[in-house]
């Protein structure tokens, strides 16, 4: 199978794992990586052993180029991936797809007009457990699914990360930096969304910055920083969520399903591993099921692994820009019904990913899989 080369903008905290995971990945070659803080990009570059950094306009120009991956942060997202598609090179980025819906809409047509691919994180469902808990629904396990719950609960990212000021501005907070974990593992596990209702609120306008790098400065918050919702499956499935920087501890579940039959206790959706309970009606109590695909370490870049395979055979991938847009569009829709008080219709859906195949993962891969 032929090789892509990749060119990586946007070298920042989250880059490290995409740089050691796609060495790992034989269909994709790491050839230049690009970020306005040039010193960053060599740094990457010199780390991982990339041939250039560069600035991105050099980057987008560069013909041996096929596959860029966007890194950047949410506000720069839709305009990397715009220039990328009229570079005529496929584009595959961190989450959110955009900050509006607009722009998601521009990113989407431009790519079928060019024919090219778009994708985007997160992809973690393509995990060991996410793919796990697809196929126990999948086989019936727990019956029909009828509801479920979803809690991303904590105290937010100003203690930990060493930029986190674009985490409390517009395509951020915690419905939109780690919404898209939620929203996208139970599109995966129960199918695209009808409808939503919300309410979200701004509790702190000012916060301060804890990490070692920036302690004391502070950051004026432009999204919600707690949000309430509730979602309607086309499936039928009710589901209630609540994502939150404010709260200092919690032990609500991060996803749990509700069939007709019993219940699913879901792994973190922001990793590919974890446990999963089952409780069947005629169980005693919960029992912990064996994960029965590989990938349950961070193999971040999966995504785009699967996006080149799909490039490569002419097929749809699974992190695809139709259900990130879909997943932008209904984390829009909490905030347009709490403003609004009225449940949103989410207009546009998506095809429920297809699971991974059991018999021999078709990605190859240099090293073990788990
Ligand atoms: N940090 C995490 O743990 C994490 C985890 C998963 C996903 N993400 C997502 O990854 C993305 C990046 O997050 P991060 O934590 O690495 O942020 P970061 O601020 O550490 O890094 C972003 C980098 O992008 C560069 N950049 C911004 N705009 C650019 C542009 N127009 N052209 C070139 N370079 C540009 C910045 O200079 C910076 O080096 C975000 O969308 C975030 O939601 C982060």
């Amino acid at each position: 199978m032929s090789k892509f080369k990749v060119g990586i903008i946007g070298c920042g905290n989250i880059s490290s794992i995409y740089f050691t995971n796609l060495k790992r990945f034989h269909m994709l070659e790491v050839v230049a990586c690009a970020d306005l803080n040039l010193e960053r990009a060599k740094e990457q570059a010199a780390l991982y052993g990339v041939p250039k950094a560069c600035g991105a306009d050099e980057l987008l120009a560069d013909p041996d180029i096929d596959i860029v991956l966007n890194l950047t942060i949410p506000a720069a997202h839709a305009d990397i991936h715009l220039r990328a598609l009229e570079a005529g090179k496929h584009s595959y980025g961190e989450k959110p797809l955009a900050l509006n819906l607009e722009d998601g809409k521009r990113i989407l047509s431009l790519a079928r007009e060019k024919g090219l691919a778009v994708g985007c994180a997160p992809d973690t469902f393509l995990g060991g457990s996410l793919q796990t808990c697809r196929k126990l629904i999948d086989d019936r396990w727990i019956g029909e699914p009828i509801g479920a719950t979803a809690f991303m609960m904590s105290e937010g990212p100003e203690s930990w990360h060493p930029n986190p000021g674009f985490l409390y501005q517009k395509g951020a907070g915690p419905l939109f930096d780690m919404g898209p974990y939620y929203l996208t593992a139970l599109v995966h596990l129960l199918g695209p969304i009808r409808r939503v209702s919300g309410s979200t609120r701004i509790t702190y306008p000012e916060r301060m910055i804890t990490n070692d790098y920036h302690y004391g400065d502070k950051i004026q918050v432009q999204t919600p920083t707690h949000t309430a919702g509730l979602l309607d499956f086309h499936s039928g499935a009710v589901c209630t969520m609540i994502t939150s920087f404010d709260v200092w501890g919690s032990k609500l579940p991060h996803i749990e399903i509700y069939g007709t039959h019993g219940t699913m206790i879901v792994p973190d959706p922001n990793d590919f591993g974890g446990p999963i309970l089952v409780k069947r009606h005629d169980w005693p109590e919960f029992k912990e099921i064996p994960m029965v695909y590989g990938f349950t370490g961070n193999h971040r870049g999966l995504g785009l692994l699967d996006m080149a395979h799909g490039i490569a055979s002419k097929q749809s991938h699974r992190a695809n820009g139709e259900l990130a847009y879909h997943v932008l569009e209904a984390m829009h829709g909490f905030e347009i019904s709490s403003n609004e008080g009225r449940h949103y219709d989410v207009a546009s859906t998506c095809a429920q990913p297809e699971p991974l195949p059991m018999d021999g993962y078709r990605f190859s891969t240099k090293t073990r899989v788990d």
